[in-house]
């Protein structure tokens, strides 16, 4: 039990409204007015025509790879420094995951190696056929170099913006820069369904493929009668009434994420912490800073997180980098040696956007305290 976790669920009291109205309704499945009205709101809201709801990012993921053809023996690149969940789908297809290593401004994916990768894997006649393109904890990667590569090798994209609700790119907003764009609504992201997620796409017939699969491949005829192997991955009506709610707030729930972040960096940036970096922000993009993250350097990751355990607040590490884990290292990958060094030596801090003033001055102090005699 914490006092104060990483990133915990911020509801407004309005959820209850929608939730109510999906009972009286007795829509209750995967069909209602919720379904219809958040995947609307969320079209307006990210400036794209079409959302599917599904229950979550890794079943988006995992749809988006099935949509664009992803199967058997493809190899699909994905970043090394990110979450299992960008990796799993790729394996539930029967396709290869070949990990990429991150640059040090964003800790996103490298675009130098993304090229090196591509150009040695076509060398070797395995042309990747996807890039899971990842916004780590809610900061915008290198898109304009990242994309204009896969365009040059006609490589696919699926967007995961899992952490990047409300995170922009030249004004864009993340999730809607690939062929197939991922969001999240877990409980711990910026804003949540309890579990959740949405697939965007300009293309239509994508988004359509995307909600006919979701709910079991079913035929629109009075028996059941399936042309394609189908999942059970569409959100249900009653989730998607907290998702309305909680999209209401989403503008004020970056602002409190992105104060956090300034915060926290004006508190740790001492004589203290000698080496602190954090994720650049790049000129044209905006992050909605969904957890605060920080490289404090190697071996001080685990005096700062003892000291906050001991207070009982919760911190994690930063990504342990997907080709160091032991599900997956047999597949292929072209390192550079920043994730695992970013592993090493960084951290997450408590991030939710119910933080006051006070307590981040606190972490801070915890965070300084606990490093001034092993950082001299
Ligand atoms: C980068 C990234 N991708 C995908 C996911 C999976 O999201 P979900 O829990 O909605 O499946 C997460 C969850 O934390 C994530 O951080």
């Amino acid at each position: 039990m914490f006092s104060i976790y990483l990133s915990p669920p911020h509801l407004t009291g309005f959820e209850n409204k929608f939730i109510e109205e999906a009972l009286q309704s007795n829509w209750v499945s995967p069909y209602g007015n919720n379904i219809d009205a958040f995947e609307k709101e969320l079209e307006e809201y990210l400036d794209i025509p079409y959302a599917a709801l599904v229950t979550s990012a890794t079943a988006g993921i995992h749809l988006a790879l099935v949509i664009l053809g992803i199967e058997k023996n493809d190899i699909v690149l994905v970043p090394t420094f990110t979450f299992a969940a960008c990796v799993n789908p790729i394996i539930y297809t029967s396709a290869e995951p070949v990990f990429l290593d991150s640059e040090l401004d964003t800790w996103n994916l490298d675009p130098v190696l993304l090229r090196t990768a591509i150009e040695d894997l076509i060398q070797k006649k395995r042309k990747p056929k996807a890039l899971v393109l990842v916004h780590s904890y809610g900061v915008p990667a290198k898109i304009t170099e990242i994309l204009s590569i896969c365009k040059e090798f006609d490589i696919k994209v699926v967007e995961d913006a899992a952490d990047a609700l409300g995170a922009t790119y030249n004004g864009q907003k993340l999730g809607t820069f690939g062929d197939i764009g991922i969001i999240s609504f877990n409980g711990n992201k910026i804003i949540t369904t309890s579990g959740g997620g949405v697939l965007v796409s300009k293309n239509k017939e994508y988004v359509e493929r995307a909600k006919y699969l979701s709910n079991q491949a079913k035929e629109n005829l009075p028996y059941y009668h399936h042309e394609a192997v189908g999942f059970n991955y569409r959100m249900s009506n009653v989730l998607a009434g907290i998702g309305r709610a909680q999209l209401k707030v989403i503008d004020e729930r970056v602002n409190s994420r992105r104060n956090n972040y300034q915060q926290y960096k004006t508190l740790l940036s001492s004589n203290t912490i000698k080496d602190i970096q954090s994720q650049t922000e790049l000129l044209n993009g905006f992050s909605n800073r969904w957890l605060s993250t920080f490289y404090l350097g190697e071996n001080l990751v685990l005096p700062a997180h003892q000291a906050l355990q001991e207070a009982h607040i919760e911190s994690r590490f930063l990504w342990k980098p997907m080709h160091l884990q032991p599900a997956f290292l047999r597949y292929g990958k072209y390192l550079n040696g920043n994730a695992a060094k970013l592993f090493e030596g960084g951290i997450c801090l408590p991030s939710g956007s119910q933080l006051t003033a006070t307590q981040i001055e606190n972490i801070a102090a915890i965070v300084r305290n606990s490093l001034a005699h092993v950082n001299v």
